[in-house]
C-alpha cells in the first residue's frame, strides 16, 4: 500500500489518540510514534492490511532523519517552545506545529497577555511582576484574591488560584524566590474570573483557522472539582455549554483575531491553537490561556468526533494552505475517563500490573488510549501518573458516558484513581 508515513512525537494519551486518527486517515500507510507507550507499540485490532503502527525510541531529529516521514506531528509543548518545528523545517521535513517564536503564546504568559492586549482579545485584567517588593501592592489592587501565574512552562503547576489575598502573596513570593526556577522570574498576577471552563481547539495555517467542537476537561483530581489540579482527569465533546452562537463569538472575537494578529506581528501561527476559556455567568467568553498544541485528554475526545483525513488536515496546515474540507465533524459524542496512578498528581506510584484491557476494549465504541504504560515481561504495567484514557463514542452523550464508565470499571490496577463525575454536569444540568 502506498501512502503517507507520519511521525508522532510524544508518549501520552494524546499521542496515542493522534496515532489512531492518523492511522485511520485514508492518505496514511505508516505511523511511527516516538517514544510512544505500551499502547502505541501495539497495532489496533482490525488494522487494514498494509497499514502499520510502530513505536521507537531515540532523539526526535535522529528518528526523523532515519524514518524520513512525510509529516511530523509534535505532541507536547516543551519541544515546541524550544524550537523543534524550526529544526525539522530547516532539514526539509513537513512539520505540524508552531515555530519557537509563535509557541511563546504558551511558553510565556506575559507574551500571551501582550498579544491579547495588542489585538483586543478579552482576557482577565493583569499586572506583570518581577520584583518581590511589588507583590503586596499588586495583589491588593485586585478586589477578589487574584490568580498568580509563573510566566514560563511549569508542567501545569505554575498557576495558583488563591482563596485569599494572603495566599496569593505567599504564592507569588515563593515563585519569585525560585520555586519554579527561571519559569518564575516573571509573574502574571490577574483578576480571578468565575464561570465555567471550556477548551476550544483550532487548526491553523498561519492565516486561517478551522475550529473544532468545544471540549470540557475536568482538571481537579477528585469529584465535584475538589483537590489539587492535574493535567486533566477526563473530558467530553461536544460541550453543550458552547452553543452555536457562543462558538461563533469565540471564533470571531478570540481565535480569528489571534491568528490575524500573530500574522500581522510577523509571527504567523501554524499548528493547534488551544484556547482555554472561562465563560462567565453573563455568557461572556474570556481567554484564560493559549496552548500551542493539542490538549491531553481533549485530543482523545476530539479525534473521536472527527471523520475523514486528519493527516491531510494537519499536513495542509503545515504547508500553509489549510484544507478543512478533508475532515467532517461527525454527529457523535465522546467521553474520556482518565485512570490515574495512586499518589497522582504529586508522587505517582508506578509499576502495577494492569488487567482488563482487552475486555474493556471489546465494549462497543470504546478505545483505551494509553498514557503512562509500558510492557514489562510481556505484561502491561503502570509507568506514569495518568495511566489510561478510557474513551467511548456514542450517538448521545449518555451512551458515550455509559460505555466509557463500563470500560473504565473493567480495568484494574493497584490504587487506581478515577473521577466518577466526568460529563455529569452536561447530563443533568
Ligand atoms: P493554566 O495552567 O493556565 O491552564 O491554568 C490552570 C487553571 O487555573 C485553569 O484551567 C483555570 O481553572 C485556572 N485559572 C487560570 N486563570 C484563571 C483566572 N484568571 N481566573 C480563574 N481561574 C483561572
Ligand atoms: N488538558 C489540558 C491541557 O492539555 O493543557
Amino acid at each position: 500500500m502506498t501512502g503517507r508515513k507520519v511521525l508522532v512525537l510524544g508518549s501520552g494519551g494524546r499521542e496515542h489518540a493522534l496515532a489512531d486518527a492518523l492511522l485511520a486517515s485514508p492518505s496514511v500507510a505508516r505511523v511511527v510514534v516516538s517514544p510512544g507507550n505500551a499502547g502505541t507499540a501495539t497495532p489496533p485490532a482490525g488494522l487494514p492490511p498494509g497499514k502499520t503502527l510502530v513505536s521507537r525510541a531515540g532523539a526526535p531529529l535522529d528518528v526523523a532523519r532515519d524514518e524520513r516521514p512525510d509529516l511530523v506531528v509534535v505532541g507536547p509543548e516543551a519541544p515546541l517552545t524550544e524550537g523543534l518545528i524550526d529544526q525539522l523545517s530547516v532539514e526539509g521535513f513537513l512539520a505540524f506545529g508552531p515555530s519557537r517564536r509563535a509557541a511563546a503564546l504558551e511558553g510565556s504568559k506575559a507574551f500571551m497577555k501582550a498579544v491579547a492586549a495588542r489585538h483586543g482579545l478579552r482576557t482577565a485584567r493583569f499586572e506583570s511582576v518581577t520584583d518581590a517588593g511589588a507583590v503586596e501592592g499588586v495583589v491588593h489592587s485586585f478586589e477578589r484574591a487574584p490568580v498568580v501565574k509563573a510566566d514560563g512552562l511549569c508542567a501545569g503547576k505554575g498557576v495558583v488560584v488563591a482563596a485569599t489575598h494572603h495566599e496569593a502573596i505567599v504564592a507569588a513570593r515563593d515563585m519569585l524566590a525560585g520555586r519554579f526556577g527561571p519559569a518564575g522570574t516573571t509573574l502574571v498576577i490577574e483578576e480571578q474570573l468565575v464561570g465555567q471552563e471550556a477548551s476550544v481547539h483550532a487548526i491553523c495555517d498561519g492565516e486561517r483557522a478551522f475550529v473544532l467542537p468545544a471540549a470540557r476537561d475536568h482538571k481537579r483530581i477528585f469529584d465535584d472539582d475538589r483537590g489539587p489540579n492535574t493535567g486533566g482527569m477526563g473530558t467530553y465533546a461536544p460541550a453543550p455549554l458552547i452553543t452555536p452562537a457562543l462558538a461563533q463569538r469565540i471564533e470571531r472575537e478570540l481565535i480569528q483575531p489571534a491568528v490575524a494578529g500573530m500574522a500581522a506581528d510577523g509571527i504567523p501561527f501554524r499548528g493547534t491553537l488551544f484556547a482555554g476559556l472561562m465563560i462567565t455567568p453573563e455568557g461572556e467568553p474570556y481567554l484564560l490561556e493559549f496552548n500551542v498544541r493539542f490538549g491531553d485528554p481533549e485530543t482523545q475526545v476530539l479525534m473521536s468526533v472527527l471523520d475523514g483525513d486528519v493527516a491531510e488536515l494537519l499536513a495542509s496546515a503545515a504547508r500553509g494552505a489549510l484544507r478543512p474540507e478533508v475532515v467532517s465533524v461527525a454527529p457523535r459524542h465522546a467521553v474520556c475517563v482518565v485512570l490515574a496512578a495512586p499518589g497522582y498528581p504529586d508522587t505517582p506510584r508506578v509499576g502495577a500490573a494492569i488487567t482488563g484491557l482487552d475486555r474493556a476494549a471489546a465494549i462497543e465504541g470504546v478505545r483505551v488510549y494509553h498514557a503512562g504504560t509500558r510492557v514489562e515481561g510481556g505484561a502491561v504495567v503502570t509507568a506514569g501518573g495518568r495511566v489510561l484514557g478510557v474513551t467511548a463514542r456514542g450517538s448521545t452523550l449518555a451512551e458515550a458516558h455509559d460505555r466509557a464508565y463500563r470500560a473504565a470499571d473493567t480495568i484494574e490496577f493497584a490504587g487506581k484513581q478515577m473521577r466518577r463525575d466526568i460529563a455529569r454536569r452536561a447530563l443533568s444540568p
